[in-house]
């Protein structure tokens, strides 16, 4: 497949990572294009657990690694995930920074957590990384971009004209501590110097590989009911997660993707706050969460655990075109002798639905109407191929395939590498 979009069907931390990591190893370009340092990507190799940020997973294998022209980077972070990758013998000089892809400035995430300050009870719970004003700040047109590194002089020029609002904002709206441009400039000259030979024209080398007949992955970060058009607004992140922001994150027409993988987690996660219909009453929120390790990446926050939710999952189909799903985590559900799966939404009004509600307080109060599937209530340590789990954890994938009318290609059963199963 020349260009294969990886995209979460979820709430995000589906387990994206360990996928894109699975199918770089046969990939030549692996490329982000969306989001930033709220992203956090664990894969765990030889027993070694690396926790990716901004960058897209296939830098394990040692590939030619995009940073996109939708993505959003943070210097000082992005700096030290560098430093970390080359201390652990981690290659990195296959990395291609995009010269359009924005900077996250020291007032962003300062702007993030006064926001939610402000907003107390009703803050949208972000990862305080400074995402929505950078983004925002894109759109307004007033960002500072990659490129805008490559030109001291520009660069300072941008800092004091950005400073002369945000500081107003810093001081009078948040309570905090201005902003100081000599210091500033300073810090992000030198941050400049060590970024500069990463910044690369993407679109065109990504153009190129296909041309070229190479496998180019294109790795989306959070997930589908995080996208700022089609998620949970407004509980989402800034960045479009679906699949169609693949085309415009990257600048390749959306003609060259050939295949759309969507990864869901066999059960459903979400941290920060908005709905959640399926989420677990109960004492087997907290056991779902400690079985499957359901900690934030980036915030160490604990994940809210809930059924699998297939009215979710088709919105999720038809929002990204999927051509195949890598359902992950199946072993998380080994310790369940049953399993709800939500087939249908009860909405305010009594009357049942299998579509995603388009009307955010029909969602806000759909309950769920489950189907209780068996558990298997074994390890699946010993399968090497779907055929051979379980027949009660085949039923459970089977059942997902029917109500979807997509193939499970991939089957997660441990957080290792290697623990995945392909269809056979
Ligand atoms: P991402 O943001 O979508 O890449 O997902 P995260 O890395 O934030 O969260 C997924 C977590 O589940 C990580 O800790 C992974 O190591 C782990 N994981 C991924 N796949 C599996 C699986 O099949 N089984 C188990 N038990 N853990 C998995
Ligand atoms: P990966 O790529 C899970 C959530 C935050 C918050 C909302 C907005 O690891 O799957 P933001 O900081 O983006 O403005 O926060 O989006 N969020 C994620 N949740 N996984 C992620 O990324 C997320 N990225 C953002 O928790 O609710
Ligand atoms: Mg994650």
């Amino acid at each position: 497949m020349p260009a294969t979009v990886i995209v979460g069907a979820q709430w995000g931390d589906e387990g994206k990572g360990k996928i894109v990591d699975l199918l770089a190893e046969h990939s030549d370009l692996v490329c982000r294009y969306n989001g930033g340092p709220n992203a956090g990507h664990t894969i765990v190799v030889d027993g070694e657990t690396y926790k990716l940020r901004h960058f897209p997973s296939g830098i394990l294998r040692g590939k030619e690694c995009v940073i996109g022209a939708g993505c959003v980077v943070d210097p000082g972070l992005l700096i030290e995930e560098l430093d970390e990758l080359e201390a652990r013998g981690v290659a990195t000089d296959g990395v291609r920074l995009s010269g359009n892809a924005h900077l996250i400035m020291p007032w962003h995430p300062m702007i993030d957590r006064g926001g939610e300050r402000r907003l107390g009870a009703l803050q949208i719970g972000t990862t305080r990384r400074g995402i929505g004003p950078t983004y925002a700040d894109k759109a307004f047109r007033l960002g500072i971009r990659v490129q805008d590194l490559l030109d001291p002089k520009i660069l300072r020029a941008k800092i004091e004209v950005a400073l002369a609002e945000k500081n107003v904002w810093l001081e009078r709206v948040y309570g905090d501590e201005p902003l100081e441009l000599e210091e500033l400039a300073a810090r992000l000259e030198g941050d400049a110097q060590r970024l500069r030979p990463y910044v690369a024209d993407t679109s065109l080398l990504v153009d190129r590989a296909l041309r070229d007949g190479r496998d180019v992955l294109l790795e989306g970060a959070h997930g589908t009911l995080l996208d700022l058009d089609h998620g949970t607004y407004p509980f989402v992140t800034s960045s479009n997660c679906v699949a169609g922001g693949a085309a415009t994150g990257i600048g390749v027409g959306p003609t060259k993707i050939d295949a759309v993988v969507g990864v869901a987690k066999s059960y459903v996660t979400r941290v920060g706050e908005g709905p959640f219909p399926t989420e677990i009453d109960g004492p087997d929120q907290k056991r779902m969460r400690e079985l499957g390790g359901e900690f934030g990446t980036v915030t160490g926050r604990q994940r809210r655990c809930g059924w699998l939710d297939l009215v979710a999952l088709r919105y999720a189909a038809r929002l990204n075109g999927f051509t195949s799903l890598a359902l992950t985590k199946l072993d998380v559900l080994s310790h369940f002798a049953e399993l709800p799966v939500c087939v249908r939404y009860r909405l305010p009004d009594g009357s049942e639905t299998a579509d995603f509600p388009a009307h955010q307080s029909d969602f806000h109060h759909a309950r769920p109407v489950y189907e209780l599937l068996h558990g298997w209530e074994r390890p699946l340590d010993g399968a090497e191929r779907l055929a051979a789990l379980p027949p009660e954890a085949r039923a459970y994938v089977y059942f997902v395939e029917q109500a979807l009318g997509l193939d499970v290609d991939l089957v997660g059963t441990g957080r290792e590498r290697e623990r995945v199963l392909a269809r056979d």
